[in-house]
């Protein structure tokens, strides 16, 4: 690869399992694939008719490179209305995706070689920005155990801390395992990083896919205005709008200048017309959310009645997110293992190994389809595992 003459940094970044994985299935036009981390909703109508309306009125130009003014006020209204937080507008900036609010996240805060920990399992495209920022991840992984399932040793986390951390990555709820920080948790993280100036960055995306609550907690719900955090957001999954590449980040009072700064040479700001279809979903997306949710709760019982019994499954009901994520007996080798479900079974997973170190052997299974998509699947993975 040297004589492409490519960044090094580019060449250097590790594959991407869960990518290759995908592309794997794609192969065959037999496979049922519950591989994509995405819901099979369609995105509600009276979103589509907002951004329809808003493209019929001429919103096609450019617009502020921090989002309309109109949806940075919504996004304030939002976080007053269901976390009960006060976030002025002007904290609010609005990107291109929730990965695009993850890059600018990262790019205001890293230099080379800074670096960044990492609580794992964890979307490997965040250590994939983590590695474009050329700094690099330290892992801390949850535990697991089989009776309480995923949990952070918060000890642990802090003692990974080193005075070369420049930021604290937590995604919660996490995808892949559906565990989500305790508001306590995360208080005491945000006291010890307040400290040590050193930046949180929450991905946040799943915060409203937790069951029996109406919203994750949000270090939004347990930080001043002035504090290093960042957290990311997402239309992508709350509000079945993941082709859309709208999402948002949030910063503290004083990073509105150099996302724009950032915002400004990557994009020029997110697409004008979407915005508005952003306003719609979150001023009257509530009923839609619930009954998302109720949909994966449904299909989330169906896994554990057929799965959890199975003495060689190991396998925790997950308190948020539209992931199952398990392990069989014998099978340590997840790409390896992941293939097999392609070629025998026609079934294409997310491989675990794709989380981080910690995770070989696990699989993610994403259940926010149709009942019966999901029958046939979990049909096909028994034809594998018995
Ligand atoms: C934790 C996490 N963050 C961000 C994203 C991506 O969000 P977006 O579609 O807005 O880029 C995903 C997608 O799977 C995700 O799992």
């Amino acid at each position: 690869m040297a004589e492409t003459n490519f960044r090094k940094t580019v060449q250097n970044l590790p594959p991407n399992p869960g990518a290759e994985m995908l592309r794997y299935g794609w192969q065959r036009d037999d496979v049922v694939s519950l591989g994509q981390g995405e819901g099979s909703d369609a995105t509600p109508d009276f979103i589509i008719e907002a951004a329809h309306q808003a493209m019929a009125q001429g919103k096609t130009h450019y617009g502020p490179v921090l989002g309309q003014a109109a949806l940075r006020e919504e996004i304030s209204a939002y976080y007053k209305r269901i976390f009960d937080v006060d976030l002025a507008p002007e904290r609010a900036f609005v990107t291109g995706s929730g990965t695009t609010a993850m890059h600018l996240a990262l790019t205001s805060i890293l230099d080379k070689d800074d670096e960044v920990i990492a609580i794992t399992p964890i979307w490997k495209n965040l250590l994939g920005a983590v590695g474009l920022a050329q700094a690099k991840t330290i892992q801390v992984p949850l535990d697991f155990d089989h009776d309480n399932g995923w949990s952070l040793d918060m000890d642990r986390l802090l003692d990974a801390v080193t005075p070369k951390t420049k930021a604290i990555l937590v995604v919660t709820p996490s995808n892949p395992t559906g565990w989500a920080m305790s508001k306590a948790e995360m208080q005491r993280l945000i006291n010890f990083a307040r400290e040590r100036r050193i930046w949180i960055v929450s991905d946040e995306v799943y915060n409203r896919a937790l069951y029996g609550a109406r919203h994750a907690p949000s270090f939004l719900e347990v930080s001043q205005k002035d504090d290093l955090l960042m957290t990311v957001n997402s239309f992508s999954k709350a509000w079945a709008m993941t082709g859309w590449r709208l999402g948002w980040l949030t910063g503290p009072d004083f990073a509105e200048g150099i996302i724009r700064d950032i915002a400004l040479y990557d994009n020029m700001g997110p697409p004008t017309f979407t915005q508005f279809g952003g306003i719609a979903a979150l001023r009257d997306g509530e009923d839609f959310i619930m009954s998302q949710l109720n949909g994966w709760e449904t299909n989330l019982n169906t896994i554990m009645t057929r799965l959890n019994d199975k003495p060689h499954v190991e396998i925790y009901r997950p308190e948020s997110t539209f992931y199952s994520f398990f392990k069989v007996e014998g099978q340590d080798d997840c790409l390896e293992f992941g293939r097999q479900l392609i070629d025998q079974a026609g079934l294409s997973l997310a491989p675990g190994c794709a989380f981080g170190a910690s995770c070989k052997g696990w699989m993610r299974l994403c259940f926010a389809v149709s009942e019966a998509k999901l029958e046939s699947a979990l049909d096909r993975l028994d034809k594998v595992i018995g």
